[in-house]
């Protein structure tokens, strides 16, 4: 089955400089930070647009080089729970899910507390603030070499696809930012689950890198939400509709391939017309819901760049990561 997972080059950008993940690199990228710049660096989701959360210049910058709409606020990176907690104010639920999954995949969304440092910007003047401890080696170092909450959305234009290794985000922002400190390809590949914890039982805004049924070992319920894609009212702030989108149409739980179409195939069964589709990739042969979701937004990528009109996606069960993939899909199938 054909694979398309191309290697990029790494050739540098001018303006935009690629930093490797060593201690050099780390020093340079906290420096950059500390001078109110900006700096792209891998989580085990996706790669992050660094900036620091406390100065609302460094903020406003993220907005503008993502070109995403001001009221969609961010995710603040922090080293641990303790220092999350001068942040935000944790109940008993958010402590246990924080004690359950971080460092990982997962985002709190909590009351802001009155030691916040994270500025108003970066929350778009709510009340609340996201918070997550990622677990990736070369993120940790980095919030330890900087020292002050980092916040990261994901590296890539607004409303585009989000990138997964450091050619994804120079596709998307090259000149755009100081640097890209490079750690490969991140190993979850799809966003972090985002949770609320405010005012009454947990709610799942966002499905993510932790599933439902690991939620509901914590929790001991089935958390609601995320609401239907719904371009008029958003679940979250930011969670519109049309999200993750390449340029190419997305076709959903394609039974048939029409002529022209590319092909996202998932597991041992491809659909009908599969064979003539102008490329194909092959998210997980073995029908695995982890291994998809690393590999998803690269493939989706990979097959925009044929310049086809249409991709067609294979049905793609619910089970473990497939309602974070699905979700991302749906997204990008939405009408625009
Ligand atoms: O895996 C990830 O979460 C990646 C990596 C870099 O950490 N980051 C990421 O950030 O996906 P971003 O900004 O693309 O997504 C953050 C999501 C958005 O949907 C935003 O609306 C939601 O979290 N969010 C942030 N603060 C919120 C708040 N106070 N209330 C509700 N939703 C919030
Ligand atoms: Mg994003």
């Amino acid at each position: 089955m054909a694979s398309r997972m191309s290697d990029p080059g790494s050739t540098v950008p001018a303006g935009t400089r690629l930093l490797p993940a060593d201690a050099e690199g780390l020093a340079a990228a906290a420096a950059i930070l500390r001078g109110g710049g900006l700096v792209a660096f891998p989580t085990e989701t996706v790669y992050g647009l660094g900036g620091d959360a406390t100065d609302p210049a460094a903020v406003a910058a993220i907005y503008a080089a993502k070109a995403r709409p001001s009221f969609n606020p961010l995710i603040a990176h922090v080293p641990d729970l303790a220092t999350a907690q001068r942040e935000g104010a944790f109940n008993d639920e958010a402590l246990r899910l924080a004690e359950a999954f971080w460092p990982g995949p997962l985002t709190l969304v909590v009351p802001a507390s009155p030691t916040i440092r994270v500025c108003d910007l970066a929350r778009a003047g709510l009340a609340s603030v996201a918070l997550r401890v990622p677990e990736s080696g070369v993120a940790r170092a980095l919030l330890s070499a900087f020292g002050r909450p980092l916040a990261g959305p994901s590296a890539n234009r607004s409303g585009q696809v989000s990138p997964t290794r450091a050619a994804h985000v120079r596709e998307d922002l090259d000149g755009r930012i100081a640097a890209i400190l490079d750690g490969g390809d991140t190993a979850v590949g799809v966003e972090s689950t985002v949770v609320a914890c405010l005012d009454g039982p947990a709610r799942l805004l966002r499905p993510g890198g932790v599933t439902r049924d690991r939620l509901r070992a914590v929790l001991g319920y089935d958390p609601a939400g995320p609401a239907a894609a719904d371009a008029e009212a958003p679940a979250g702030p930011g969670l519109l509709a049309s999200h993750y989108a390449p340029k190419a149409r997305v076709r959903l739980d394609a039974t048939r391939v029409e002529p022209g179409e590319a092909v996202l195939l998932f597991g041992a069964v491809p659909p009908e017309g599969w064979e003539t589709a102008r490329a194909s990739v092959n998210l997980s042969p073995a029908g695995d819901t982890t291994q998809a979701a690393a590999r998803l937004f690269g493939a989706l990528r990979d097959l925009d760049a044929t310049g086809v009109g249409t991709i067609a996606v294979a049905p793609i069960p619910r089970q473990g990561l497939g309602e974070a993939i699905r979700d991302r899909l749906q997204r990008a199938a939405a009408p625009r």
